[in-house]
């Protein structure tokens, strides 16, 4: 387990969104490392950058043409290299982001997997053994290369999936995640993380990780055992690269694949549910920290609490504010409510994930036209809003050559979701974020795997939990609120949002109030 990842706080960077330093509408490398100070200053430690390799973009870059290549969009390799090498020297890690499961339809390795002659790629996709052939619970695409046979998707049409064989193979055209091909994949991802991790880079956000080996079993054990030889391959010769998994069960993921991290994020039915969001109805606009909502910690902890305990001794759960793929927390929730639900996803355990713009509450733009696959996860990727001169300070370029529009209320008068704007405000969501994320790192009580316990978390009631000796304590409602904790001795009140107190072991918290208490 590497160690910086106890005192870690990631920033996630969509990168053509985030900062475009040369006028042309897209963000780019150069433009993150004109940033770092301000991420330094927020209190981050740590990048997860979206994927930033050459592609068509039919999937904002998760279709990957070339793995070892800077999109020329961004800038070039020595550009990356460069934003590594700096992030260092300010005490920031850079974790990329990791495409094992597909490549993009015009990735060289594919073209020449759809040639009819065999060559050293016709097994590095899965392709059956007829032009009109597929089975069932697979989508196929047939009638594009000269090769007869189909090819498996992963996700979208131009992401064929790679081959990482069959649990149990069942058709002759299956091999087995045992068998050559397979490996040979295997090898090639591990070829591509050694390229980056020897540039400098600190490890990777692994996109659909659990994806790997299909019909795998229900515990996913051969998809496990791929990752366990990349993570014997990193702690032998990697030992501070650091894994996080797009695979939301930390049970396979942090016990048995050997992932360091993992997202807290279900895709159930339409919904993407995380902390902030309900876990019950699914609710859009539903959330435990809604003050008017009939949200339930119950819920919340049901679900979590069986994971931590089982898990806890060998990873961490990652919990976000969102990522490119949800909507923003601002959807549903207000600057009163955001304050108190990153206080406390920022005090919970694990390794936590704040998405660019959070921090200032940028609004889910609902009703844009999608742009890169994006569809309704285009409203969460439009440009950060640095101040409120032309195109939020994001670029010079004229707006309609601009990746994503900026927020059409950005031009109103008194417009604050701009970091220039919170920043000189006492008691912004800016400023908020800053006191935590300080407070959390001069607290060691605080750290990814410091001691946690929960000692209250009932509906109506406040949430309250241990982290060692700090005492936190959370009431989202419009009510204000009283919980008995079975406390005796003195308590000390070290930080808090609204007026809390603790007495005896009974805490009285006004509304919408959140409070950390030293025992
Ligand atoms: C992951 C990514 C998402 C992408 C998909 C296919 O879910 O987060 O953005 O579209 O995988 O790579
Ligand atoms: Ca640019």
């Amino acid at each position: 387990m590497p160690d910086w990842l106890k005192d870690a706080v990631f920033y996630e960077i969509y990168p053509q969104s985030f900062y475009d330093s040369n006028g042309d509408g897209i963000g780019d490398i150069r433009g993150i490392i004109a940033k770092l100070d301000y991420i330094k200053d927020l209190g981050c430690n740590a990048l997860w950058i979206n994927p930033c390799y050459d592609s068509p973009f039919k999937d904002a870059g998760y279709d990957v043409r070339d793995y070892k290549k800077v999109a020329p969009r961004y800038g070039t390799n020595e550009d990356l290299y460069e934003l590594f090498d700096t992030a260092h020297e300010k005490g920031i890690r850079v974790l990329l982001d990791l495409v094992p499961g597909h490549t993009s339809e015009e990735h060289e390795w594919f073209r020449a997997s759809g040639k009819a002659e065999r060559n050293e790629y016709s097994d590095r996709y899965i392709w059956t053994d007829s032009w009109i052939a597929g089975i069932a619970g697979h989508p196929y695409i047939g009638g594009e290369c000269e090769r007869n046979g189909t090819y498996m998707l992963n996700f979208f049409k131009c992401q064929p999936a790679l081959n990482y064989g069959f649990k149990d193979p069942k058709y002759p055209w299956q091999m087995s995640y045992l068998d050559e091909g397979p490996v040979a994949t295997q090898e090639a991802l591990a070829d591509i993380m050694r390229f980056w991790l020897d540039h400098g880079c600190d490890g990777f956000r692994v996109d659909m990780a659990d994806s790997l080996v299909k019909d795998d079993d229900n515990d996913k054990s051969a998809t496990c055992s791929v990752w366990r030889r990349i993570r014997t391959m990193l702690d032998e010769k990697y030992p501070e690269a650091a894994l996080v998994s797009e695979w939301s069960n930390p049970y396979q993921s942090l016990n048995s694949a050997g992932f360091h991290m993992d997202f807290y994020l279900d895709h159930w039915g339409n919904g993407y549910n995380t902390l902030l969001r309900d876990y019950e109805t699914q609710g859009d606009d539903d959330s435990y920290f809604k003050k008017d909502g009939n949200g339930d910690i119950e819920r919340f902890l049901n679900d979590y609490i069986p994971k931590y305990t089982a898990t806890e001794p060998n990873g961490y759960i990652s919990f976000m504010t969102c990522n490119h793929d949800t909507p923003r927390p601002a959807r549903t929730l207000d600057e009163a409510e955001l304050k108190i639900a990153y206080a406390t996803l920022l005090t919970l355990p694990g390794v936590p994930f704040i998405y660019y713009g959070d921090e200032i509450g940028m609004k889910y733009i609902e009703n844009i036209p999608t742009k890169e696959g994006g569809y309704t996860r285009t409203g969460s990727r439009t440009p950060m809003q640095w101040d409120n001169s032309v195109n939020c300070g994001f670029s010079t370029a004229n707006a309609d050559k601009l990746y994503l529009p900026v927020d059409p209320e950005s031009s109103n008068e008194g417009y604050d979701l701009t970091v220039s704007a919170q920043s000189g405000r006492a008691g912004s969501l800016l400023n908020t974020v800053k006191k935590i994320l300080a407070f959390r790192h001069d607290h060691s009580q605080l750290e990814a795997g410091a001691g946690f316990k929960v000692l209250l978390g009932r509906k109506d009631k406040p949430f309250v939990f241990a982290r060692e000796d700090l005492l936190i304590a959370v009431n989202p409602k419009e009510t204000a609120a009283t919980g008995e904790i079975g406390l005796t001795g003195p308590a000390k009140e070290l930080f808090s949002i609204g007026r809390c107190e603790l007495n005896n072991g009974v805490l009285n918290m006004a509304p919408q109030s959140f409070a950390i208490f030293e025992m």
